[in-house]
C-alpha cells in the first residue's frame, strides 16, 4: 500500500481517512493564568491553533477538539481564528469531568467513524510537524498501533516504552506496554525511550480498547497508554516511530517552558532564513509570528518583529526595532529604525526603492509607489502615494490619493473625518503642500498647485495656482507687554 493511500484524508477516496483527536481539556494549573493553557500564544498563535493547523495540513476528515476547562473560551478563540482557517469537519466534544487521557479520547469516539486512522494529539504540544505525523501514519500502515517515541536523557514524568527482552518468547525488542512514571518499577524508570503523547490507531480497534480501560493505577485515571497492552493481547502489532527532534514533542506546562519553546522556534526560523541568504544582525533578536518570505539580499537589523504574512523583496533593508505586519515590501526599499507597519486585513505595500522612517507608521491600505519617502512621525492610512511623492516630517495622510512628485509639508494633515463619515482628499501630481496645512476633506488640490504654509483648505484648489488661507500680520509699534505684579 502506498503511503499516499494510507494518509489521504479525502473522504471516500482512500482506504484510510484520517481523523484527528486533540486533547485540550486540561486546566494547565502551572500556567497560573485565567486563560486556558491551550490558548496561550506561541509565535503569535494559540498553542491549540498550531495543532489544529497541522490537522488541516494532513487533510483530516474530522478534527475533534476535546475541551473541558475553559471550553467556551477555547471554542470562541478557535472561531475567531476560523476566519482565516475555516475547515470542514471541526468538532468540539466536552469532557466533564476529566478522568484521564483514555477517558478524553473515548469522548471523541461517537464522532469518529470506524473506517479511519485516528491521530491522537495534545493541544499543548504545538510544534509537531506534518511530515512526522505522515511518517507515523505510514508506520501504522492502516492496521497497526503506532506510537511516536523519543529518547530523553532525563525521562522523569513521562510514560516509558517497555519492550520485550532478548531471548523472550516475543520478537526481540517489540513494544509491550507504556508504563506511566508513577506506576513504573525502578527498572522501568531507567528506560530512556518515552511516549511522546502522540499515536496513530485504527479507529475500529481503538474503540474496543477504550471500552476496556479501567482506572486501577497510581493516579486513578483512565490512561490512554493502557491500550498498548490490549493491542499486544489482541495480537495487533505495536510499532514505535522514534524521532530525535525534541522540539516536536515538547509540551507546555509553565510560562518558562512557553518562553523556552518560543526561543527554540524563533532560532529555527532565524536559521532557515539565514540558510536562504537573509542577513540577520543577530538571530537571537528576531521574532517571526506568522510567515516571513524573503527574496535575495534582504538584511534585517536587531529586534524586529514580523507578524501575519510579510514579504520582503530583493535587497530590502529593515532597520532595528521595526514591527511589520501583513505587508509587502518591494525591491530595495529601506525601512529605517523604529518603524511600525501594520497592514491588518487591507495590507500595506511599500514600492521599489521607497524610504520609510525612522519612526514612521503605515496603517492598513497604505500603498507607497516607487521612490516614495515617508519620514519621521508620519502616519499613512488607506492612502496611495504615487511615484516620488514625499511626506518627510510630522504629517498625517488618511483616505488620500497623493500624485507623483508631490511634496507634502511638515505638520500637514488631511482632516478626513467629520465625526461621522470619512472623506477623501485628492492631491494631484506635482502639488507642493507647505508646512502645517489642514486639508479638510472632501477636497482636491489641482495638479501643480502650491498651498501656502499654515493654510486650512476647505475648497478645491485649481491646478497651477498658489492657494493660501492665512491671517495677515498685524504690527503694533511700541507695544508694551503686561507685567507681573510684584509680590512684596
Ligand atoms: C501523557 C502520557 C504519557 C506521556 C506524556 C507525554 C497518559 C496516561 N500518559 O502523560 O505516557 O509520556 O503524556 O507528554 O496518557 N487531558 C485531557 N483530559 C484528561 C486528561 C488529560 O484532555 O482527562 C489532556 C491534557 O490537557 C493534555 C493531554 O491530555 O493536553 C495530556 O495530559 P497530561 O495530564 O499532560 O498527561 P501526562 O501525565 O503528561
Ligand atoms: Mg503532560
Amino acid at each position: 500500500m502506498s503511503v499516499d493511500s494510507i494518509i489521504s484524508g479525502t473522504p471516500g477516496s482512500s482506504r484510510h481517512p484520517i481523523d484527528v483527536v486533540i486533547m485540550a481539556a486540561g486546566k494547565g494549573t502551572r500556567m497560573k493564568s485565567r486563560l486556558p493553557k491551550v490558548l496561550h500564544a506561541l509565535a503569535g498563535k494559540p498553542l491549540l491553533m498550531h495543532v489544529v493547523d497541522v490537522a488541516r495540513v494532513l487533510h483530516a476528515r474530522n478534527t475533534v477538539v476535546i475541551t473541558g476547562h475553559g471550553a467556551a473560551q477555547v471554542k470562541n478563540a478557535l472561531a475567531h481564528y476560523g476566519t482565516s482557517t475555516a475547515m470542514d469537519g471541526l468538532h468540539y466534544v466536552l469532557q466533564e469531568p476529566q478522568l484521564g487521557t483514555g477517558h478524553a479520547v473515548a469522548q471523541a469516539m461517537p464522532v469518529v467513524p470506524d473506517d479511519g486512522l485516528v491521530v491522537v494529539l495534545s493541544g499543548d504540544v504545538p510544534l509537531t510537524r506534518a511530515d512526522t505525523l505522515r511518517a507515523l501514519l505510514a508506520a501504522s500502515g492502516g492496521d497497526k498501533l503506532a506510537l511516536l517515541t523519543i529518547d530523553f536523557e532525563d525521562p522523569t514524568g513521562y510514560g516509558r516504552i517497555v519492550r520485550s527482552q532478548a531471548n523472550g518468547s516475543d520478537k526481540d525488542g517489540a513494544v509491550r506496554a507504556i508504563v506511566e512514571q508513577k506506576d513504573a518499577t525502578e527498572a522501568q524508570r531507567a528506560i530512556h525511550e518515552i511516549y511522546s503523547g502522540i499515536m496513530v490507531a485504527p479507529a475500529r480497534y481503538l474503540k474496543q480498547w477504550l471500552a476496556r480501560l479501567d482506572n486501577s493505577n497510581a493516579q486513578g485515571e483512565y490512561y490512554l497508554t493502557d491500550i498498548v497492552k490490549f493491542a499486544v493481547a489482541d495480537g495487533v502489532p505495536v510499532v514505535a516511530h522514534k524521532i530525535d527532534d525534541a522540539i516536536q514533542v515538547a509540551g507546555i506546562n509553565s510560562p518558562v517552558q512557553l518562553a523556552q519553546l518560543e526561543r527554540s522556534y524563533q532560532r529555527r526560523v532565524a536559521s532557515r532564513l539565514m540558510e536562504q541568504g537573509v542577513r540577520l544582525a543577530d538571530p537571537e533578536r528576531l521574532d517571526v509570528r506568522g510567515s516571513l518570505v524573503c527574496e535575495q539580499d534582504v538584511s534585517i537589523d536587531i529586534n524586529c518583529i514580523f507578524e501575519g504574512h510579510v514579504e520582503l523583496a530583493e535587497g530590502v533593508r529593515i532597520g532595528a526595532h521595526c514591527v511589520i505586519a501583513n505587508a509587502s515590501i518591494a525591491p530595495n526599499a529601506v525601512i529605517h529604525p523604529f518603524t511600525h507597519i501594520d497592514g491588518e486585513k487591507a495590507g500595506v505595500y511599500v514600492g521599489e526603492g521607497a524610504l520609510v522612517g525612522p519612526f514612521a507608521r503605515l496603517r492598513p491600505g497604505a500603498v507607497l509607489g516607487e521612490q516614495v519617502h515617508i519620514g519621521n512621525f508620519v502616519e499613512v492610512k488607506n492612502s496611495t502615494l504615487a511615484t516620488g511623492a514625499k511626506a518627510n516630517h510630522l504629517a498625517y495622510l488618511g483616505d488620500a490619493y497623493v500624485g507623483e512628485r508631490v511634496n507634502y509639508g511638515a505638520g500637514s494633515i488631511t482632516a478626513n473625518y467629520d465625526g461621522a463619515n470619512k472623506h477623501r482628499t485628492t492631491i494631484e501630481a506635482d502639488v507642493h503642500v507647505g508646512s502645517n496645512c489642514v486639508l479638510v476633506a472632501p477636497v482636491t488640490l489641482g495638479a501643480g498647485s502650491t498651498i501656502g504654509a499654515g493654510s486650512t483648505i476647505t475648497k478645491d484648489v485649481e491646478p497651477g495656482v498658489l492657494g493660501v488661507v492665512r491671517g495677515t500680520l498685524i504690527s503694533k509699534a511700541n507695544w508694551v507687554r503686561p507685567k507681573k505684579a510684584r509680590s512684596e
